[in-house]
């Protein structure tokens, strides 16, 4: 793992009342207005009416994320005051999370001793969660080994105008989001199916979520040879972590499952250079299901809900899986291999498997799937596919609450055909690159058994090549937050 002197330690703090005289950086947000914002009066006096000047001549405004970092021209008040643009109309939870982001990251660039956060009035309460939620993720970043952090994270941040309560619970959902990206963001040969299921484990001691791993003697007990076939070109072998999140009394569970391809070369059909680069991200569904299984358990969220993750390096070598390969599923179905690329969807066969035992009421699997779903909705969007429209319209509501984007492709029965094998029950490459993230999602839905599901393919959003106003280049953590709003609100 990273240097732990990169952990990230910021002390959060809710304030009553402003407290100018010890703070370093008052951050202040405003609207889009024509009238000078009241929220800058008492700051205006510190300076003989310079807030005043500054507005009157344009200087000042308060366009949607627009910032302005004034030094105070008085000992008397804090040393700098941040200006936050909100735009025109109210804010909402979305612009909530990234404005304030974006206020905290502009700020990482040198040591700032303590930010006093004043929440603006017009921001709903239910929404304050997602400032604190917003600021933590600005502090965490993909630089976990420069040698001088990228980031320099405040010594505090204090809310003023939020309660202890609306803090807890966007500490829980920022550092759960954080912990799915740093999971992303650790290099392959430090992050690998071994050390990810001991990091769960480190990640929920103490805790009542319950954590087992299965290691390959178990996975060959269980018939796993799926996930076991992608791994056996590795000298990492695979796992499975089972973590179980008990708040529910006897109703049967919600299941995520996560694609954890800890490095994806491609095996046999090996990717060309350009395409492995970021291949590390190829865990993320699985770090996703981890981040929302720790928000899960630090809410205390009432539901019972099963994370799990198939785990496994896809490697050359001379005992990887081979192309006309022929793999027996613990389900019993047979996979006939003609790309071991397509590796991700075997090791989802044995883990949704694994997911149907529980006889969940519902099972969300997450992972980077598919180049195809990058074709088909661009970097930024979600490919969300199902047999169950209830069920995906509860995921879509939750994901536009928080402004996550997600859109449905079509699971039209046509496209079964495209999945067959001339030797085996399936195969794991549909005919031809056209619809491919479909036809993926028709190989994973042999192994659902027509239990609710929905299959969210976050190969775009989950890594971003960018950085962008409110969060670095890296992992992003997409889908902690809607998927944690949908559990709740079941
Ligand atoms: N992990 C990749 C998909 C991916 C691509 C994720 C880019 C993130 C960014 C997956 O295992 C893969 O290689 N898929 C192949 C499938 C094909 C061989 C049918 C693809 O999309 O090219
Ligand atoms: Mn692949
Ligand atoms: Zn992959």
């Amino acid at each position: 793992m990273s240097d732990p002197n990169f952990d990230i330690s910021v002390n959060l703090t809710v304030k009553s009342a402003p407290d100018q005289t010890v703070v370093d950086i008052v951050v202040l947000p405003i609207h889009d207005n024509d009238t000078f914002p009241p929220s800058l009066s008492e700051f205006d006096n510190l300076g003989n009416g310079w807030l005043t000047r500054l507005f009157e001549s344009g200087q000042l405004r308060g366009k949607r994320s627009e910032l302005t970092l004034l030094g105070v021209p008085n000992p008397d008040g804090p040393k700098m005051l941040l200006v936050v643009g909100l735009g025109k109309d109210n804010p909402t939870r979305l612009d909530a999370f990234e404005i304030s982001a974006a206020a905290i990251k502009s700020l990482l660039d040198r040591p700032r001793g303590r930010v006093e956060v004043k929440v603006a009035e017009c921001i709903s309460t239910d929404d304050h969660d997602a400032i604190v939620a917003g600021a933590l993720t600005a502090c965490e970043g993909q630089a976990l080994y420069r040698s001088d952090p990228s980031l320099k994270l405040p010594t505090e941040i204090a809310f003023v105008g939020m309660s202890q309560e609306q803090l807890d619970r966007g500490r829980a959902i920022g550092e759960s989001i954080n912990e799915t990206r740093r999971l992303v963001n650790e290099p392959p040969a430090v992050l690998y199916p071994e050390t990810f299921a001991s990091s769960v484990e480190d990640i929920f001691s103490g805790t009542q979520t319950v954590v087992e791993v299965w290691d390959e003697q178990r996975l060959n007990e269980e018939g796993c040879r799926a996930i076991l076939a992608v791994g056996a070109g590795s000298v990492r072998p695979p796992r499975l972590v089972i973590m179980s999140h008990q708040g529910g009394g006897d109703e049967p569970p919600i299941v995520l499952v996560g694609k954890g391809v800890t490095f994806d070369s491609g095996g046999l059909s090996l990717k060309p250079s350009d395409a492995m680069i970021d291949m590390k991200c190829d865990m993320a569904g699985a770090a996703t299901v981890v981040g929302v299984m720790h928000a899960l358990q630090r809410l205390g969220v009432k539901q019972n809900v099963i994370g799990l993750c198939g785990l496994a390096e896809n490697m050359v070598s001379g005992s990887s899986y081979k192309l006309g390969d022929v793999i027996k599923t613990r389900s019993g179905k047979t996979i006939e291999i003609l790309n071991t690329d397509a590796e991700g969807r075997v090791v989802l066969a044995d883990t949704l498997d694994v997911a149907k035992g529980y006889q969940p009421r519902a099972m969300v699997d997450l992972a980077t799937l598919t180049g195809a779903c990058m074709v088909a909705l661009g970097r930024d969007v979600v490919g969300a596919m199902t047999n169950d429209h209830s069920v995906f319209q509860q995921l879509e509501e939750a994901a536009s609450n928080e402004g996550e984007l997600l859109w449905q492709l079509p699971m039209f029965e046509l496209y079964d055909d495209h999945v067959k094998s001339k030797v085996a029950d399936i195969k794991n490459i549909g005919d031809g690159r056209w619809g491919g993230a479909i036809t993926a999602a028709k190989f994973l839905e042999n192994f659902v058994d027509g239990l609710p599901w929905v299959h969210l393919d976050i190969a775009g959003p989950a890594f971003a090549d960018t950085p962008r106003p409110h969060r670095d280049a890296g992992a992003t953590g997409v889908m902690v937050r809607t998927l944690v709003r949908w559990i709740e609100s079941l």
